[in-house]
C-alpha cells in the first residue's frame, strides 16, 4: 500500500511537470508539421509559421525596445534596444518572401513589410544616435507600422501590440 502510495505521487508529479512544460511550448510540435525547410537550399527559407515568428522575434524584441527606452538610456544601456530594433529591421525582411496566406502576395503587404522595415531602421538611426526623445519619436512611429499591418489585413489579435504604447 505504502509502495503504491509513492507510485502515486511520482506519477501525480510527473504529470503536473509535464503539463507545465507543455503549456510552456506548445507551438514548436503541432504549428509546424507543414512546413519542412529545404535543407539544401541556399536561399532564406521558412522556417516557422507566422505567428509564431512575430510572437518569438517581433513581439519579444519589441519588448527590448520598450523595456530599454522606458527611461533615458546611460553608456551600454543604448545597446538593448538597439539590438531590438536591429533585429527587427532584419526579421522584417523575412516578411517579403512569406506566402502563408493570400494578403501576403498582394502590394499592400509589400508596402506594409517596407513601411514597418523604414521605421525599424530609423529607430536604429536615432538609438545610434543615442537622441532620447527622437529615440521615443521614431519607437512610436514603429508601433504605428506593427498596428497599422495588423489592422489593414484584420489579423486575430491587431490590438495586442498596443498595449506596449
Ligand atoms: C507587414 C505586416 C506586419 C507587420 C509590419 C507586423 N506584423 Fe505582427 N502580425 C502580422 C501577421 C500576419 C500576424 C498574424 C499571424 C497569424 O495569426 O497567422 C501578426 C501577429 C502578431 C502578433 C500575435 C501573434 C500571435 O499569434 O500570438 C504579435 C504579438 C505581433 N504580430 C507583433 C508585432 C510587432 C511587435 C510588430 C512591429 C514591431 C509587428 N507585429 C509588425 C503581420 C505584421
Amino acid at each position: 500500500m505504502a509502495k503504491a502510495g509513492v507510485y502515486g505521487v511520482a506519477v501525480a508529479v510527473f504529470l503536473v511537470i509535464g503539463l507545465a512544460l507543455w503549456d510552456h511550448f506548445p507551438a514548436a510540435s503541432a504549428k509546424d508539421k507543414d512546413i519542412v525547410p529545404d535543407l539544401d537550399a541556399n536561399v532564406p527559407v521558412q522556417i516557422i509559421e507566422n505567428d509564431e515568428l512575430m510572437k518569438l522575434l517581433f513581439d519579444t524584441n519589441y519588448v527590448y525596445i520598450r523595456n530599454g527606452l522606458a527611461e533615458e538610456p546611460q553608456g551600454k544601456k543604448w545597446r538593448l534596444p538597439y539590438i531590438g530594433a536591429a533585429a527587427i529591421a532584419e526579421v522584417t525582411n523575412l516578411l517579403f518572401s512569406r506566402e502563408d496566406e493570400e494578403y501576403m502576395l498582394t502590394d499592400e503587404w509589400v508596402a506594409a513589410v517596407k513601411a514597418g522595415r523604414a521605421a525599424a531602421i530609423e529607430l536604429c538611426d536615432s538609438l545610434l544616435e543615442m537622441d532620447y526623445e527622437k529615440s521615443l519619436k521614431k519607437y512610436t512611429a514603429l508601433v504605428e507600422t506593427c498596428n497599422a499591418c495588423h489592422e489593414e489585413f484584420e489579423l486575430k489579435e491587431p490590438t495586442l501590440v498596443e498595449e506596449f504604447l
